[in-house]
């Protein structure tokens, strides 16, 4: 590659965009020319250094936006993860020598995670595309688990609210799940693409993480920090196969509807089809996000450390 390389990020001003974002321009000696994709719409705000490039998702505009970039690391909402397909395939007519697909939670390399959430088939679908193309593209996808920071302070993970003092507890709350913070998680996205890693990196899957808790845990750590007990809190209960199968049943019913993928999936049904889905695999249906020992691995070759899973509880009550 060119000794400063582009790098363009889908939702850039985003939860994790802007963490990834923040790590590219730290990543130091100017190596990173960073871009921003950006709907024409959007009142989203770069930080200096960041070249904001508007498109209106047309595969013309996007095939122009990824003209002369060598990286493009897509971290589009969830809500629209039915567009990431145009943008693939943007990125290899555009000549992207690598792509980073919005994967960030779940292990969805399992053929299981289809079956226990075929909302996946949005992630699944791209990395197989791109496994078609390797010729013509790279890619890496990487796998963090739930982002435990941002799913005690987003209303967008609806099952804990430190502020209204409401967990739900899955099943009977001891089944391990993995996290990371946003930060860790980012530094990880953006390790993958140092030169030091950009060939090892090249069609992996990368498993990392911070810490790994159980729903009763969490509520322990989060009872201890807010000074609280169970008496202030609303503790409700969920079985992750009722949610997962909530979820599928909504699914099957908007993916036969008729309407194309890039259309039924963001009807608000399918949203909430993801969220029953997604939240039951995010924690422990089909042990999809359960990585063992995978992590090891690349977080040595990144220098990323795992995190105290009490410590980062407290960070987040005390600064919240
Ligand atoms: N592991 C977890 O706990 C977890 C949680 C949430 C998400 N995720 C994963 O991470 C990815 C990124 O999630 P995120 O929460 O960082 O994304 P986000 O902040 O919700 O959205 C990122 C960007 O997507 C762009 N965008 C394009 N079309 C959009 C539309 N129709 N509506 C709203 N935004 C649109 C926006 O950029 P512009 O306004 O600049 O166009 C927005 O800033 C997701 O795809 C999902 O795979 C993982």
């Amino acid at each position: 590659m060119a000794s400063q390389t582009s790098v363009i990020i889908v939702g850039a001003a985003g939860n994790i965009g802007s963490c990834i974002t923040h790590h590219l321009l730290a990543s130091g000696s100017n190596q990173f020319k960073v871009s921003a994709l950006t709907r024409a719409s959007s009142r989203s705000v770069f930080p200096e250094g960041v070249t904001p490039i508007r498109t209106d998702y047309t595969p013309a505009s996007l095939v122009a936006a990824f003209t002369s970039q060598d990286i493009v690391i897509s971290t589009i909402s969830t809500s629209s993860l039915g567009d990431q397909m145009a943008i693939a395939k943007a990125a290899i007519q555009a000549g992207v020598k690598r792509f980073l697909p919005a994967e960030l939670g779940m292990d969805t390399s399992s053929d299981h995670c289809l079956q226990i959430a075929p909302c996946t088939f949005l992630k699944k679908d791209i990395i197989k595309y791109l496994q078609q193309n390797e010729d013509k593209i790279s890619w890496t996808g990487v796998f963090c688990g739930l982002w435990i920071d941002f799913s005690l302070t987003n209303p967008d993970w609806p099952w804990w609210d430190i502020k209204n003092k409401s967990f739900t507890v899955f099943d009977d709350g001891n089944t391990p799940f993995e996290t990371s913070t946003i930060d860790n998680a980012a530094r990880a996205v953006v390790s993958t693409v140092l030169p030091e890693h950009f060939d090892r990196t090249r069609n992996e899957f990368i498993h990392v993480h911070s810490a790994v808790y159980t729903p009763n845990q969490l509520l322990r750590y989060l009872k201890k920090y807010t000074n609280t007990t169970d008496a202030d809190w609303k503790i409700k209960h969920e079985k992750i196969g009722e949610m997962a199968a909530r979820g599928q049943k909504a699914f099957q019913e908007e993916a036969t509807s008729g309407a194309p993928p890039e259309v039924f999936t963001k009807s608000q049904k399918f949203q909430g089809a993801i969220i029953n889905m997604i939240s039951a695999g995010l924690m422990g249906n089909g042990c999809v996000n359960q990585f063992g020992e995978k992590t090891g691995y690349w977080m040595e070759r990144f220098g990323l450390k795992e995190e105290d899973p009490e410590q980062i509880v407290r960070d987040v009550v005390v600064g919240a």
